[in-house]
C-alpha cells in the first residue's frame, strides 16, 4: 500500500482564501484590519523562519502584522512590557509570542509570558483561560497547529467520530490540546509520552495516529496499523548523512536536497511509514503550512469577537 497523501500546503491555501474576504470584511466594518502582533526574543534559526512565514502570510491576506524584536539578552520584564503594550493596543486583536524563549530566561519564563496575555487576543490559544475553554469543548481560540491538523482530517474525510486516536507528545502546545480536540469530535483517545510502556504497540491500535515527539523518523512500521491515517507533526533538522541515506536513498529527492543544503528537515515518521499507512501527512508540507493558516484564521476570529459580531 501507498499512503493517500494529506495536502496540508492545499488546505491552508483554502484557509487563507476563505480569510481573505473575511478580513476584506473586518476592515469595511472597522475601518483598519484585524491586527497582530508578533513578539520574537533572541535569535533561534527555526523561529527566524517560522516568524518570516507568519509576517508573509498575514500580508497576503491583508492583515497587519507587526514584529517586535528583542534581543537574546533582553530580560522577562522586556517582553512582559511588550505584552502590556499590545494587550492596551486597540489596532491589535492577535498577540503572539514565539517559542521557545531564550533559555537564560529561566524555565517558567514562557509561563509568565503566556499568562500576562489578554485572553481575548491570545491567538496561541496558551492563556489558562483558553485553555479551559478548550477542556470545557467552549473553545474560541485553540492552538494553531492541532487546530490545523482537525481542519486537515475534516477537509480530507479521515473519519474522525468512533475512530480510535493516538497522539504521541503531551506538550501543552501541541500534545495536549490536539488530545482534546479529537476527543470533543467523538474519537476515543489516547496519549502517549516517553514514559508509555509498549509504545508501539499502542500506537498500533489507532486510526488516526499524530505524532509531535520532536525525534526524526521515530515513529516506524511497528507504530502504525495497516490503512490509518499518520499525521506527523514533528521537524527536526538533521545534518547527520548517515540517518539521512538511512532514510532516503541515494538519488531520491529528499537525499538531493539534503546533499544541497547540508542537512534537511525530517519529521517524526520513518519514510517506511507510508508503505502501510493509509493516509499521511508530507514533511515538508504537511502539518506547517497548516500553522499558519490558522494563525490567521485565529486573529480574525480575535478582531471580529473584540469588535462585536
Ligand atoms: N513555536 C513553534 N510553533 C509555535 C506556535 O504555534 N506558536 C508559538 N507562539 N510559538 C511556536
Amino acid at each position: 500500500m501507498t499512503a493517500r497523501v494529506l495536502d496540508g500546503t492545499a488546505v491552508a491555501a483554502a484557509l487563507r482564501a476563505e480569510a481573505a474576504p473575511a478580513v476584506a470584511a473586518f476592515t469595511a466594518r472597522a475601518g483598519r484590519p484585524p491586527g497582530l502582533g508578533i513578539v520574537l526574543v533572541g535569535d533561534d534559526p527555526a523561529s527566524e523562519i517560522y516568524v518570516r512565514g507568519k509576517l508573509k502570510s498575514a500580508g497576503e491576506v491583508g492583515l497587519r502584522a507587526d514584529l517586535e524584536r528583542l534581543p537574546a539578552t533582553a530580560s522577562l520584564g522586556d517582553v512582559l512590557a511588550i505584552v502590556d503594550r499590545l494587550n492596551h493596543s486597540d489596532a491589535h486583536d492577535g498577540i503572539l509570542v514565539q517559542s521557545p524563549l531564550p533559555a537564560a530566561m529561566g524555565a517558567d519564563a514562557e509561563r509568565h509570558v503566556f499568562d500576562a496575555i489578554n485572553p481575548a487576543k491570545d491567538v496561541d490559544g496558551l492563556h489558562p483561560a483558553n485553555v479551559g475553554r478548550l477542556v470545557q469543548n467552549r473553545a474560541a481560540l485553540a492552538s494553531c497547529t492541532p487546530a490545523g491538523v482537525i481542519e486537515l482530517l475534516e477537509r480530507s474525510n479521515v473519519a474522525i467520530s468512533g475512530a480510535r486516536a493516538v497522539v504521541i507528545g503531551r506538550s501543552d502546545i501541541v500534545g495536549k490540546p490536539m488530545a482534546l480536540l479529537l476527543l470533543h469530535r467523538n474519537a476515543t483517545v489516547t496519549i502517549c509520552h516517553s514514559r508509555t510502556v509498549d509504545l508501539p504497540n499502542v500506537a498500533a491500535e489507532s486510526d488516526i495516529l499524530v505524532a509531535a515527539v520532536g525525534r526524526a523518523a521515530f515513529v516506524t512500521r511497528a507504530f502504525v496499523k495497516p490503512g490509518a491515517a499518520v499525521v506527523d507533526i514533528g521537524t527536526t533538522q538533521v545534518s547527520d548523512r548517515a540517518l539521512v541515506e538511512r532514510l532516503f536513498p541515494p538519488g531520491s529527492k529528499r537525499h538531493e536536497a539534503f546533499l544541497r543544503r547540508g542537512s534537511l528537515v525530517v519529521g517524526d515518521v520513518h519514510p517506511e511509514v507510508a508503505e502501510v499507512a493509509g493516509a499521511l501527512t508530507p514533511v515538508p508540507g504537511g502539518v506547517g503550512p497548516l500553522t499558519i493558516a490558522m494563525l490567521l484564521k485565529n486573529t480574525v476570529r480575535a478582531a471580529e469577537d473584540r469588535l462585536g459580531r
